[in-house]
């Protein structure tokens, strides 16, 4: 049998990266492929429930039966969520928002002139934090990709983001973060550390979307 266990729920995910724009041709931006999330989307779409992905530039193709919302810069995909929040019963954000943008977009091409330049960059709004701080029933999960203190940094950011699930993954694992289709990640919750082996991203997924389920019903 199916597990259909999400039946009549709302999962809303963020995937992939975001662009900041400078000019009209370039950005800043990273190396996410949006494959965890739509990994993620696609499992719990697999188990019934109603998903909607909102997603930065990725290569991938559209997840049939869900709701994708294309945005392309951090502020895009910060009205998208807040739009889309609210009815979420299980939220992930799995997207790998840029931290700053730049604080000008040129109309017009940046052209080259002196041996160095500067650009000016801003904060961009913290999405996992502004949902933490305004969720009411929502089971919330975020990740954390850090190069150095992993299981240290990531329990930390679920304290301070008011996650429920953190997915903490390091860069420079073997099988682990951008681009490939598995991961190495430990899974925190306010009371376990799960350190997790080599597993495809679809199996995180489930994985991440069962962990939810149950806090869910411990609530
Ligand atoms: O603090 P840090 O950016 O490392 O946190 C990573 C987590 O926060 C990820 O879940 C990511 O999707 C989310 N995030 C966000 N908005 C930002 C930055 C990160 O939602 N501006």
């Amino acid at each position: 049998h199916p597990d259909l266990s999400l039946a009549g729920k709302h999962v809303l995910i963020t995937a992939g990266p975001t662009q900041e724009p400078m000019d009209p041709v370039r950005f800043i931006s990273n190396h996410s492929s949006g494959k965890q999330g739509y990994a993620i989307a696609q499992a719990a779409k697999d188990m019934g429930a109603n998903v909607t992905v909102v997603c930065g530039p990725c290569a991938l193709a559209d997840l049939p039966g869900v709701k994708m919302i294309h945005v392309q810069t951090a502020q895009e995909m910060f009205e998208a969520v807040k739009e889309n929040y609210e009815k979420a019963d299980y939220i992930i954000m799995a997207a790998a928002v840029g931290d700053y943008r730049p604080e000008v977009i040129s109309d017009q091409k940046i052209k080259k002139s002196d041996e160095t330049m500067q650009l000016r960059l801003v904060k961009n709004p913290d999405i996992l934090a502004y949902v933490g701080q305004h969720k009411t029933h929502q089971i919330l999960c975020g990740f954390a990709m850090e190069t150095q203190d992993l299981e240290k940094n990531a329990r930390q950011k679920l304290i301070d983001k008011n996650c429920d699930v953190l997915i903490g993954n390091n860069l420079f694992v073997e099988g682990a973060g951008f681009q490939g289709d598995t991961n190495v990640v430990c899974l925190i919750t306010k009371e376990s550390i799960d350190r997790l082996p080599k597993l495809t991203k679809s199996e995180l997924g489930y994985k991440i979307l069962k962990t939810m389920s149950k806090l869910e019903k411990e609530k």
